[in-house]
Parts: structure tokens; sequence; C-alpha cells
């Protein structure tokens, strides 16, 4: 089954309009690379329903979901600005992510736990974000999109700020919770490091000027594509040379 699909789907801002034509199928870890401004947030957005698009159609798990509001599509999504309310606990933060606060029972709570032990945070329950680490919140955001169970996953460069170990570190831990999952989320992840998408994604796509330019298997795409637009954006003159 396809899990994303967009058909001609336009968004146009300031005489400028971007278009995308998308299929991800289910479970596929799709990669999204591309200069600042190319509109990779904007696509997830647009996927998500924080955007609406002036034509075209979003499909999400075969079902038309172009004018439904964002909370009820099957997504997750994850930002670099982690979305925690900086005046509830981990715990509270964590299960708000399935009931709205005023009704949180003791059920949703210890799902919750249970959920930020998933992600290394037993102990933390009580804390509040002005209390814990960049990497250890967004330990928390993760938490939350794990008791959601969405199909989909929406990542826009949620662990850039933390450095490349801690990066690679949580990636690692979405990549593992995902191998573990019976049905695994579809993964849209925006980033700007080639080895994020190598060592996690099954395929590529290279967003310029509004439009995806280019999709394929990471490798292919990173190491032999003699796109010179991907290739200036990768900061190299000219495909490697086999052999070399
Ligand atoms: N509603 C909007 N507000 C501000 N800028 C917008 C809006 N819609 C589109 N844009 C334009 O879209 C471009 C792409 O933005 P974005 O999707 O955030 O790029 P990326 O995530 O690839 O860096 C921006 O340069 C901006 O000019
Ligand atoms: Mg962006």
């Amino acid at each position: 089954m396809t899990a994303i699909e967009l058909r001609g789907v336009t968004h146009r801002y300031e005489g400028v309009e971007m278009r995308f034509d998308l299929a991800v199928g289910a479970g596929e870890w799709l990669a999204l690379i591309g200069p600042s401004g190319a509109g990779k947030s904007t696509l997830l957005d647009l996927v998500a329903g924080f955007l609406r698009p002036e034509s075209g159609t979003v499909r999400l798990q075969g079902v038309d979901r172009t004018r439904d509001e964002p909370a009820t599509r099957p997504i997750s999504m994850m930002f670099q600005d982690n979305n925690l309310f900086a005046h509830l606990t981990a715990e509270e933060n964590v299960a708000i992510g399935i009931e709205p606060r005023a009704r949180l029972g003791r059920a949703a709570r210890e799902r919750a736990r249970s959920a930020l032990a998933e992600v290394g945070l037993e102990g933390f329950a009580k804390r509040r974000p002005s209390d814990m680490s960049g990497g250890e919140r967004q330990r928390v955001a993760l938490a939350r999109v794990i008791l959601r169970e969405r199909p989909i996953l929406l990542l826009d460069e949620p662990f850039a700020a933390l450095g490349p170990a801690l990066r690679a570190e949580m990636l690692a831990l979405v990549a593992s919770l995902r191998t573990r999952s019976p049905r695994p989320p579809t993964i849209v992840m925006v980033t700007h490091h080639p080895d994020d998408a190598r060592g996690f994604a099954d395929r590529l796509a290279f967003l310029e000027d509004g439009h995806i330019r280019l999709t394929g298997p990471v490798a292919e795409l990173l190491d032999r594509s003699a796109d010179s637009r991907l290739r200036a954006y990768l900061g190299e003159r000219a495909p490697p040379r086999e052999g070399l």
C-alpha cells in the first residue's frame, strides 16, 4: 500500500509555485535533502495538513485527506522545536499525545511512563522540560510519538541542534523502535546530513526550488548520480569516478 501520495500538490507563496508529486510506500523510510528554502518543510506541512494545497490531492493510507485537519490525519510529526509544554511534566507531555490533559487518567499515565522507559528516560516522569537537556526533551517528544502509534512519522530535522553523536544516537533509537514495531511506521525525514540518509533511509529525494528533482536509492544518488545540482548541493564538482 502507498502510505503517502501527493498528486499535483501545489503551494504558492509570493508568486513562486511549489509543486510536488510523490509516493512513499508503507513502511518505507524516505530522506529529503536539498538547499535551505527548497521547500522541504513546506512538503511535510502539506502532508501533515498544516498547509492546505491550492490544488492537487494528498492521500494517506489510501484515503483522500486533502481537506482534513492535522489532528485527524494518521500522522505524528517532530520538529527541531520539540513542542513540549513548559508547565507540564514529561509524563503529561507524553500522555497528551493520546488524551486531553483535563482527562489524563492513570492508564494514560502508565502508558506514558512505559514509553518514557522505551526512550531511556526511566525516572523522568515528573521532570519538566526546563530541567532536561535538549536531547532529553527530544526523547520525551519521541515517547509521545511512540504512544500515538500513528502509521506515518514526519521528521523535520528534530535532532539537528543536538550535535553529530547525539543526532546519530537519536536516529538509531528511532530505527530500533521501528524494527521492534509489528507495523513499522512510514518515515519521511528532512536532513542536511547525507550520512543520516545513508545510515537510515531506504530512499532519497532531492528537492530544489519547490520541486522534487530526483528520487532513488540513497547510495545510488549520493555516490553515483551525475546530476550537477545534486553534486553542487553536496559540495562536489563532479561525480566520484569508479575505482577512486
Ligand atoms: N507561509 C509562508 N511563510 C513564509 N514563507 C513561505 C511560506 N510559504 C512558503 N514560503 C517560502 O517557501 C520557501 C521554502 O521554505 P521551507 O519549506 O521552509 O524550506 P526548507 O525547509 O527546504 O528550508 C521559503 O523560502 C519561503 O520563502
Ligand atoms: Mg525546513
